[in-house]
């Protein structure tokens, strides 16, 4: 039975499809389905603007070379596949970065108000793995400023009437429907396996209600709660990623974390200091006499180490981030050089971000944001002052793994149903829960980049399918439906009976200091034995916990259970892929197997979710996928596609390593402050 119309199913109802996530990538997947006739559900644990997108802060990148330095969409792949340290695949990259100077301009027009030079041209920053300015920024609260471009954009839609194969508005239907403080579930699957809508939460009610949609597209972010403080958003546990996975979807390269080098701690969460506060000249040092009890504003110039622009001549504090998080982590955890605090007598975990040498009217156009992030958290003014940071957890290269189609000149397919489509036929993934655009490592200013582009990938890619699909969500039996939301109706009621002694809080603080201690900048295979032990003691633990309250409303506390539970089982994916793979490559650096191992390792790390000992899970890794799409049989492995950008060693250590273009050696400088 195919649906009646592109608009109606064949009993009449309005055909929608699922967008869970209400960030960037959400968003613009949204738009573009809104675009091509296709009514949207949008699904969010908040209000749609408390996104972590709102959190991003220096820019998004764009290779529109309005300084006439030279650079292309071209050198824009080649770096972001050599930071990436070439297991990220290259069509989906060139894409993206040949997109790139198309979604700056369309969201300067949908009012963005980024910063211009005195020309009036948009105005560019540097970032790091490149020596171009290609940052195009709004001060340093950039993802707000762009959230909340494309949140007005999609408010219009949801003003818009739907309108049948007429041209008539169906009434009571509006192009997009927002159900805000809903958390999902689980995917809907029918026998066949393909997605058919979700279960979700409402988080006031607690009512469980199960919706049919003709694709759902997970945009749900990143899972570094997983490793407690970071630079996450409190709802970044990763529970949408993790249910799909328990339901079959392919988790891929999950062993790649992003440490940001540049943080500041409080009570609640880390805060970022954004990377274009160095970008912008700031440069990072420690005293070089490690007693050094002076604050730092009196330490002269030549007592200072300023160790990145060292070590690194060319990149200088602009090295990709892996590398300059591995160097903080040395000055301070391995040779005990980070700012000493007489009143402790200890060397702390900080080293200097300076900006103080840079006029003040400069910072405040440019960096306001941060500056007032840190005066408010620190309580030390820092323009006046050098300000202490330490690195955090930040980004998640690894996610759900997504498929591409390549065309003939070595990008996408424009709105080939394959773009971001899971291995679940009918279930898509954009923004940082994919794997596809990083590799090893992200560059800075790619992810706000990859989100917007990864939904409008994603959002043709869904018309594709749902044009191509026969029989539609809302024509199959109601008992499909009403099963899923039995089954998670049962669940939740289960949790909310949880008596036992563990405090799931308790076990959450366990999990997270095992995972940020072993399993971030610096990994061991013993240690990682001694990880994965706990992970499976942890998961036995998190069966015996106490939900500590039963209210049937707004309980935040039964919902963390299961995201606890979510959480450990995508911890499990990440230990278990960091302690396979032996070598060291990006974010993932192994100091017994320091060397990357293409022979054996420039492989897509695949993980499929399997029933371990004890009730416990256990994970499943394989070469390939296959997943059958609108008829037609899709089988991928996972050889990386490197046919754009011959893998080389990466030397950033010798200026000018990032371009596979000689043309880039010659740029390489030592960083100077743009004003
Ligand atoms: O440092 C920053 O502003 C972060 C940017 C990013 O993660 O891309």
């Amino acid at each position: 039975m195919a649906a009646k119309t592109a608009i109606r199913s064949e009993s009449g109802k309005v055909r929608r499809v699922i967008v869970v996530g209400g960030g960037l990538g959400g968003l613009m997947t949204a738009i573009k389905l809104c675009e091509a006739g296709v009514p949207v559900d949008i699904f969010s644990l908040v209000p749609v603007k408390r996104s972590h997108s709102v959190c991003a802060q220096g820019g998004i990148n764009a290779s529109v070379n309005t300084k006439g330095e030279g650079d292309s969409p071209r050198i824009h792949l080649e770096e972001t596949s050599y930071g990436g340290d070439f297991l990220a695949n290259q069509p989906p990259i060139k894409g993206m970065t040949d997109a790139a100077p198309g979604i700056v301009y369309m969201l300067d027009r949908m009012g963005v108000p980024f910063n211009r030079t005195p020309e009036g041209l948009l105005d560019f920053r540097r970032f790091g793995g490149t020596l171009f300015h290609r940052t195009a920024f709004a001060g340093a609260t950039t993802g707000q400023q762009l959230l909340y471009a494309l949140d007005e954009q999609v408010r219009r839609y949801e003003t818009v009437d739907v309108e049948d194969e007429n041209g008539m508005a169906i009434p009571g239907e509006k192009m997009v429907r927002k159900f805000e403080f809903w958390d999902m579930l689980s995917l809907i699957t029918d026998g066949q396996g393909v997605c058919r809508g979700i279960v979700a939460q409402d988080l006031k009610s607690m009512q469980i209600e199960a919706f049919p949609g003709d694709a759902v597209c997970l945009a749900t972010g990143g899972p570094g709660i997983i490793f407690g403080k970071s630079t996450n958003s409190v709802i970044n546990t990763g529970t949408a990623a993790s249910a799909a996975y328990q339901q079959g979807a392919c988790y891929a390269n999950g062993e790649f974390i992003q440490v940001h080098p540049t943080a500041i701690p409080a009570a609640d969460k880390l805060r970022l200091i954004s990377e274009s506060a160095r970008g912008e000249g700031g440069r990072v040092w420690v005293p070089k006499n490690p007693k050094e009890a002076r604050r730092g504003r009196d330490v002269p110039e030549s007592e200072r180490d300023y160790f990145l622009e060292r070590r690194y001549p060319g990149y200088g504090t602009l090295v990709p981030r892996d590398i300059a998080s591995r160097e903080l982590f040395l000055a301070c955890f391995h040779e005990g050089r980070g700012v000493f605090t007489s009143r402790t007598g200890k060397n702390e975990n900080e080293v200097y971000l300076d900006l103080t040498h840079i006029p003040k009217p400069t910072l405040k156009r440019k960096l306001a944001g941060i500056l007032e992030i840190y005066e408010k958290f620190v309580g030390e003014d820092p323009y006046e002052n050098p300000m202490r940071v330490f690195p955090a957890v930040h980004y998640s290269m690894g996610g759900l793994w997504v498929d591409f189609e390549r065309s003939a000149d070595g990008g996408l397919v424009h709105g080939s149903p394959r773009n971001q489509a899971t291995n679940i036929p009918g279930l898509y993934a954009a923004g940082e829960v994919d794997y596809q655009y990083h590799g090893a490592n992200r560059l800075g200013a790619n992810s706000l980049l990859s989100c917007i582009w990864g939904g409008m990938a994603a959002g043709p890619a869904i018309a594709s399918y749902r044009k191509g699909m026969g029989k539609s969500a809302y024509d199959c039996s109601s008992s499909l439906f009403d099963g899923a939301k039995k089954r998670e109706q049962d669940k939740y009621d289960a949790i909310l009976k949880m008596d036992g002694a563990e405090n799931p809080f308790e076990l959450h603080g366990e999990l997270a200091q095992h995972m940020l201690i072993d399993v971030t900048i610096e990994r061991h295979n013993d240690r990682l034995d001694k990880v994965l032990a706990a992970i499976d003691t942890l998961e036995e633990r998190s069966r015996k916990v106490n939900v500590l309250d039963t209210s049937s409303r707004m309980n935040q506390s039964a919902q963390f259970v299961r995201h606890l539970q979510n959480m450990i089982v995508l911890a499990r994916v990440i230990a278990q892929g960091a302690r396979n793979r032996d070598e060291s490559r990006g974010a993932h650096f192994k100091p017994a197997f320091k060397e990357r191992d293409d022979a054996n390792w420039l492989r897509t790390t695949m993980a499929m979710h399997a029933d371990g000992a004890n009730g416990n899970s256990a994970v499943n890794y394989v070469r390939e996928v296959s997943y059958n799409l609108n008829g037609q049989q899709v089988n991928v492995s996972d050889a990386v596609d490197v046919s754009l950008v011959k893998p080389r060693p990466r030397k950033y250590e010798t200026a000018g390593a990032a371009s596979a273009t000689a043309a880039d050696d010659k740029k390489a400088a030592p960083a100077t402050a743009s004003t």
